[in-house]
C-alpha cells in the first residue's frame, strides 16, 4: 500500500461522536480513528465553553482504557495558558505521544502505532467552575495479510467418494484483524453446502501478535473437476475499506472409473501383410489410466492372454495365423473390455502349372495356369521375353510353333497392397520336325566361274535339327559357319563355282526331314561384246584354240587320206598351211602373255588349258 494513501487515511473519522454537553463545556471527538500498524495516529478533540470565564482557566487530560480490565490510566495532563503542559512520565505512552493544546482543541499524535494501541482514547476537558466533560475515540489498527497461498491435494481424488474430500488449503499470514477466506471454483464462489462443500477455517496468532488464517476446502469432486481451477481469496479490512487478494489457481487430479475400453491398431497404417510388425494399443476412459491385459480370442471363444507392455501389444512379424479378434480388458475389472479384429493379408508363392518346363508338339494347344493364394484380389500378367503376352491366371497357347517356345513368366500382384507380389515361370519346349527358315524351297543363284559363293541354311526344330549338305557338280566346298542352339541350327558353306552346281541342304531330327535345294549357274568368264579381258576372255580363247586344233586335225587327216589315194597332188603348199596354223597358235599364246596384267592371268589361262584337275586337290 502506497504511503500517501496511508497518510490520507491516517486520521479517518468514521463517525462524529455525539456532543457531550453538560454544564458549561461541550467536548467532541470522532468515535473511531483507523490507522495502519506502524503509522502514526492523530486523535483530535474539540471543545467549547458556554461560560466565558472558563476559556482562560481550564485543563485537559488524555486517558487510555485497558481492554481487559476496563480501568483507565492517564497519559497526559495539560493546563491551558501555563507552562504546566506535560506528558505523564512512566506510562506506556511516554515518549510515543505528542499533544497540542489551544483554546478550542487538543490533538494527541501517537507515533508508530502498535497492535496494543487498539483501544479507547479519552479526552477530558475540565473548566473548573464550568465543570468537566469528556469524549472517547476508539483507535483501530490494521495490518494487511500476506498474499494468500493455496496448496492443492497432490493425490488424485476419486469421484466415487461419497463425502466431500479435501481439495486444497489456503493460508493468509500476518494480518490484523483476522481476515476472511473465500473459495472459488472457476472464478465462481463456492458456498458451503451440506454434503457438497465444506470449508474449515482456523487461525493462529503469530509471535508478532498478527493473525494467520487457514482455510481447508472439502468438496464433492465430479469428473468435470479435472479441468477446474480452484483458488482462494482473502478479504481484510483496511482503514476505511475492505480489500481482497486472490491466490493463484490450482487444478486437482480427479480419479474416475473406466467405463469404456478402446483397442486399436497404431501401426502399420492401412492393410497388414505377413511379416509386418503390428502395434496394438489400448485405452480406457478412466483415470488413473488403468492397467490392461491383452488377449486373443481363439475359436470356441477361448481367450488366450498375451504378454504386453502397459497398454501396447507388439506383434512381431505377423503371419496369417495372427489374424483374429484381439481383446483388451482391465486387469482388475473383467467387465470393461474392447475388441478389434486384425486381418493379416498374405500372398503365397505362385504355383505355375505345368511345372518348370513342358514339351509341346508343334500345332498342339496348352493352357498354362499361374495361381498364388491370397486373401486379397490378385492380378496376374504373363510375360515372354519382356513383353506382355496375357492377363489372368490362365494362358492359352494355341497351335504351337517354334515361336511359342521359350520362358513364360507370370507375375501376380495385389492391387490393394502393392508390396505383395510373387512370380513364377514355365519353360515351354516345342518338339517338331525341322522347319526351314525363309520362304523359298529352292534357291537359284548365278555366279561367275572361279568365284565362290556362300550357301546358308537355317532350320528350326526341336530337338535341334542336324544339317547335312549334298553337292552335285562340285567337290570344292567347305562349311564356314555352324551354330546349333536349342531350337535352331544354322550352317553356311562356301562353295567354289567351277561349273553349274546343285546342292541340297538336308535338315533332320527325330521328328522329320526338310530339304532346301540350291542351284548355282556358273557364268563363263568372257562375253562377246565386251572388250577383251583376260579374265572373261580366257574361256573363249580356249574354245577357239580347241576348235582350231580340231579343224586342223580333221583337215590334216582328209588331206593325208586324199594324198595316199593320189587324188590331190602332193605339194609344198599343204605343209606350209599346217605350219602356219601352228605358228598362229603360238602367236595367240605369246599374245596372251604379252597382254598379261600379272601372274594371276597366266595362272587362269594355264588352269583353263590344263583342265579341272586342281578342283579336287583343293578340297
Ligand atoms: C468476514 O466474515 C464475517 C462473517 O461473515 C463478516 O462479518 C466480516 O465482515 C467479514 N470480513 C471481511 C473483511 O470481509
Ligand atoms: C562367306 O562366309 C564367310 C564366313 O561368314 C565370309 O568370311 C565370306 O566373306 C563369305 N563369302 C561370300 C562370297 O559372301
Ligand atoms: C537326309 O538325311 C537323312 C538323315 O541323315 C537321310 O535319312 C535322308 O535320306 C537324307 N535325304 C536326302 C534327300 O538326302
Amino acid at each position: 500500500m502506497a504511503f500517501q494513501q496511508r497518510a490520507a487515511l491516517l486520521c479517518l473519522f468514521l463517525f462524529l461522536h455525539a456532543w457531550n454537553v453538560r454544564g458549561g463545556v461541550e467536548v467532541t471527538t470522532h468515535e473511531s480513528v483507523e490507522v495502519y500498524l506502524g503509522d502514526s495516529a492523530e486523535i483530535q478533540c474539540r471543545f467549547n465553553f458556554t461560560e466565558a470565564s472558563a476559556i482562560r482557566n481550564f485543563f485537559v487530560q488524555w486517558f487510555v482504557k485497558d481492554k481487559d480490565s476496563g480501568s483507565r490510566s492517564r497519559i497526559y495532563y495539560g493546563k491551558y495558558n501555563t507552562v504546566d503542559i506535560a506528558v505523564d512520565d512512566d506510562t506506556e505512552y511516554s515518549g510515543r505521544i505528542n499533544v497540542t493544546l489551544d483554546q478550542h482543541r487538543t490533538q494527541l499524535t501517537l507515533q508508530e502505532v502498535q497492535l496494543s494501541d487498539e483501544r479507547e482514547f479519552i479526552c477530558q476537558v475540565n473548566g473548573v467552575s464550568a465543570g468537566a466533560e469528556e469524549s472517547k475515540t476508539h483507535l483501530r489498527v490494521f495490518a494487511p495479510p500476506d498474499a494468500p497461498v493455496i496448496k492443492s491435494v497432490q493425490s488424485g481424488i476419486s469421484i466415487t467418494n461419497e463425502m466431500p474430500s479435501k481439495v486444497a488449503t489456503c493460508e493468509a499470514r500476518n494480518g490484523f484483524p483476522k481476515a476472511n477466506i473465500t473459495w472459488y471454483r472457476n472464478n465462481m464462489p463456492l458456498v458451503p453446502s451440506a454434503g457438497r462443500v465444506n470449508v474449515w477455517t482456523g487461525d493462529t496468532v503469530e509471535p508478532n501478535a498478527l493473525y494467520s488464517v487457514q482455510s481447508t476446502l472439502e468438496y464433492l469432486v465430479v469428473k468435470e473437476d479435472q479441468n477446474a481451477n480452484f483458488s482462494c481469496e482473502v478479504s481484510f479490512f483496511v482503514p476505511g475499506a475492505i480489500r481482497t487478494a486472490e491466490s493463484s489457481s490450482v487444478g486437482i487430479t480427479v480419479y474416475y472409473p473406466t467405463t469404456m475400453v478402446e483397442v486399436w491398431r497404431e501401426s502399420p497404417k492401412g492393410l497388414v501383410k505377413e511379416g509386418d510388425t503390428v502395434e496394438l494399443r489400448c485405452q480406457g476412459d478412466g483415470n488413473p489410466p488403468p492397467s490392461f491385459i491383452f488377449s486373443k480370442i481363439e475359436e470356441d471363444s477361448v481367450s488366450v492372454d498375451l504378454e504386453s507392455r502397459s497398454n501396447v501389444l507388439m506383434l512381431q512379424s505377423v503371419t496369417r495365423r495372427d489374424g483374429g479378434v484381439y481383446r483388451c480388458r482391465l486387469r482388475d475389472d473383467d467387465i470393461q473390455k474392447g475388441d478389434m479384429e486384425l486381418s493379416v493379408k498374405y500372398l503365397d508363392p505362385a504355383v505355375v502349372v505345368p511345372k518348370e518346363s513342358e514339351v509341346m508338339l508343334k500345332g498342339e494347344d496348352l493352357i498354362a495356369s499361374c495361381n498364388a493364394l491370397s486373401n486379397l484380389a490378385t492380378s496376374t500378367v504373363w510375360y515372354k521375353d519382356g513383353r506382355m503376352v496375357g492377363r489372368g491366371n490362365t494362358l492359352h497357347l494355341q497351335d504351337a510353333t517354334y515361336e511359342t517356345a521359350g520362358e513364360y513368366l507370370c507375375e501376380v500382384t495385389v492391387p490393394e497392397l502393392p508390396s505383395l507380389h510373387t512370380s513364377g515361370s514355365v519353360h515351354i519346349i516345342v518338339h517338331g520336325g525341322p522347319q526351314l527358315v525363309g520362304d523359298e524351297q529352292e534357291v537359284h543363284l548365278e555366279e561367275a566361274v572361279g568365284r565362290s559363293v556362300n550357301l546358308s541354311c537355317e532350320a528350326r526344330g526341336h530337338p535341334a535339327p542336324s544339317i547335312t549338305w549334298i553337292f552335285v557338280g562340285s567337290q570344292s566346298w567347305h562349311e564356314v559357319f555352324s551354330k546349333s542352339s536349342e531350337h535352331v541350327t544354322r550352317s553356311v558353306v562356301s562353295v567354289a563355282v567351277n561349273s553349274d552346281i546343285s546342292a541340297v541342304c538336308n535338315t533332320s531330327n527325330d521328328f522329320g526331314i526338310d530339304v532346301k535345294a540350291f542351284s548355282i549357274k556358273a557364268i563363263p568368264l568372257v562375253t562377246s561384246s565386251a572388250p577383251f579381258s583376260p579374265a572373261e576372255g580366257s574361256g573363249v580363247i580356249i574354245v577357239v584354240i580347241i576348235l582350231s586344233l580340231l579343224l586342223l586335225a580333221i583337215l590334216g587327216s582328209v588331206l593325208y587320206f586324199l594324198h595316199k589315194k593320189g587324188k590331190i597332188p602332193c605339194g609344198r603348199s599343204g605343209k606350209q598351211a599346217i605350219s602356219k596354223e601352228k605358228t598362229a597358235k603360238d602367236d595367240i599364246v605369246v599374245e596372251m602373255k604379252n597382254n598379261g596384267n600379272g601372274k594371276s592371268e597366266d595362272a587362269v589361262l594355264l588352269k583353263a588349258v590344263n583342265g579341272d584337275k586342281n578342283g579336287t586337290s583343293e578340297q
